[in-house]
C-alpha cells in the first residue's frame, strides 16, 4: 500500500487554487464531473478509445470568457487505448501536473489491477484506497467479513449446494464477459444442479467459477441502494449523510418480470434464465418509519471500516440492500466508493440530499463540495489516501 504520507507530500506540491477533479470516464463519471463543475472545479476524464464519445463530444464542457460552464461538464479528456494505461508513469505524471485529485469508481477498480492501485498509483485518491479490495468476493477480508465484524445483517451463506432448502442466489462471474455476472437462482439442490449444468453448456458460467461461487439465501423483496456519504470534516453536524436511494434496471431480469407467468414458462432454454446485468437506475424513497433502521447500519459500517481498514470510509459509499417480508434490511453488497447508480441524482440532486443541504445535492456535487471544504480549511490531507 502506498504510504499515505507520501500521497500527502504529493498533495502539498499541488497548486491549491488549481486543483482539478479526475476520474475514469465510465460508471459515475458524469455525476462526478457535473458536481465538480457546480462547485467551481475543472474536470479531467480518463477515457478509453472507442467508448469516449459521451465525454469527448456529447458532454464536453464549454466555458465563457469568465470560465463559467454554459454547456456540459467534461473539461479535459485523455483518451487511452485501454483504461489500464492510467497506471503508466506518463499518465500519472500528467495527472499530477494537472493537480488532479482522482475520484475512484468501479471502472477504475475493475479495469485496473487492484495491486497496482494500492502500490503504484501515485496520485492523490479521494477516499480510502485500501477499502477498494473489499468488494472482491474472493478476498478473505471482503465486505461480508466487514459486515460480520460490524454486526450488520447480510444474506446467509449456504456452504454446500446439497443444503439448499429455499431460494438462493448463486453469485459467480460470467464465463466470457468476466466483468459481468453469471448469477442464477435455485430453490432446491436438484434445481441448482440442473441449472448450473445448463449454464455451463451455454458457456455462461464455468465449472471452476461455480466451485468458488457464493451461494446465499435469496431475499424476496425490493432492492434499495442507499447512497451514503461520510465526512471526516464534520464538526457539529452528523458525519453520516443519506444523499439518495436508487434501484436498478437489470437485463434480462426486468424483461422477464414483465411477462405473464404462462409466457415465462414457454421461453426456450437460452432465454429461460435471466441474467443480472445492471443497465440503468431509478430513484426511490423509503417509507419514513424505516429510515430509522438504516442509519444505525451506516453508523456501524463506518465504524467497522475505521477499526479494520483505517482511516476508514471517506466520502461516498453505497449499501445495497434487499428488504424481505420481515421488513429488515439485508446488505447484499457494499460499494466502498461512489455507487453505480448516482447518475439518478445528477444535477437535480435527490430528495434526501437536497433537503439536507437546502440546495440540489447529488453525490457528485457532495464529493466536490467536500474537496472544496478540504482546500478552504486546509484539511485536504484528511480526505485523500
Ligand atoms: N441475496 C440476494 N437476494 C436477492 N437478490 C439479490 C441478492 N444478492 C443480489 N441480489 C440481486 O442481484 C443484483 C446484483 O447483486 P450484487 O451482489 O450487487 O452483484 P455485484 O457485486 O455484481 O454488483 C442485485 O441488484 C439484486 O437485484
Ligand atoms: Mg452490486
Amino acid at each position: 500500500m502506498l504510504d499515505r504520507d507520501e500521497i500527502i507530500r504529493l498533495l502539498d506540491g499541488y497548486k491549491k487554487e488549481d486543483i482539478r477533479i479526475g476520474m475514469i470516464a465510465s460508471h459515475s463519471a458524469l455525476d462526478v464531473c457535473d458536481g465538480a463543475v457546480e462547485e467551481g472545479f475543472f474536470t479531467v476524464a480518463v477515457c478509453e478509445g472507442g467508448r469516449d464519445e459521451p465525454y469527448t463530444r456529447y458532454f464536453k464542457a464549454f466555458r465563457d470568457k469568465r470560465g463559467k460552464a454554459y454547456r456540459g461538464m467534461v473539461d479535459q479528456t485523455l483518451v487511452l487505448d485501454k483504461f489500464g494505461e492510467v497506471m503508466s508513469d506518463r499518465v500519472q505524471q500528467f495527472l499530477r501536473s494537472e493537480n488532479v485529485v482522482f475520484v475512484p469508481n468501479r471502472s477504475f477498480s475493475s479495469y485496473c489491477d487492484l495491486g497496482d492501485i494500492e502500490d503504484k498509483f501515485s496520485v492523490p485518491l479521494y477516499g480510502s484506497r485500501n477499502l477498494l479490495r473489499t468488494e472482491e468476493r474472493g478476498e478473505k477480508r471482503n465486505y461480508y467479513w466487514l459486515l460480520e465484524k460490524a454486526g450488520i445483517p447480510f444474506p446467509e451463506e449456504v456452504e454446500d449446494p446439497d443444503d439448499i432448502d429455499g431460494l438462493v442466489m448463486v453469485k459467480l462471474p460470467h464465463k466470457v464477459k468476466r466483468l459481468e455476472r453469471g448469477f442464477f437462482t435455485a430453490a432446491t439442490a436438484k434445481e441448482f444442479r440442473e441449472k448450473s449444468e445448463e449454464l455451463i453448456k451455454q458457456d455462461v458460467i464455468s465449472r471452476k467459477d461455480l466451485k468458488a461461487a457464493r451461494i446465499e439465501k435469496y431475499v424476496i423483496g425490493p432492492v434499495f441502494n442507499f447512497d451514503f456519504f461520510y465526512s471526516p470534516l464534520a464538526g457539529h453536524e452528523e458525519g453520516i449523510e443519506l444523499l439518495g436511494i436508487d434501484w436498478r434496471f437489470e437485463t434480462s431480469l426486468d424483461g422477464h418480470v414483465r411477462l405473464p407467468a404462462s409466457q415465462q414458462l414457454t421461453l426456450n432454454e437460452k432465454q429461460k434464465n435471466p441474467v443480472y446485468i445492471v443497465i440503468g437506475h431509478n430513484a426511490a424513497t423509503l417509507r419514513e418509519s424505516s429510515l430509522n433502521k438504516i442509519f444505525p447500519i451506516a453508523e456501524k459500517f463506518v465504524k467497522a471500516t475505521q477499526e479494520h481498514y483505517p482511516p476508514g470510509i471517506i466520502g461516498p459509499f453505497t449499501l445495497q440492500t434487499c428488504v424481505g417480508a420481515d421488513e429488515e434490511f439485508c446488505v447484499f453488497d457494499v460499494a466502498p466508493r461512489i455507487g453505480g447508480g448516482t447518475n439518478v441524482h445528477m444535477w437535480v440532486g435527490h430528495p434526501y440530499g437536497n433537503s439536507l443541504w437546502r440546495s440540489t445535492m447529488s453525490t457528485g456535487r457532495r464529493v466536490a463540495r467536500e474537496i472544496r471544504r478540504g482546500i478552504d480549511d486546509n484539511r485536504l490531507d484528511e480526505l485523500v489516501t
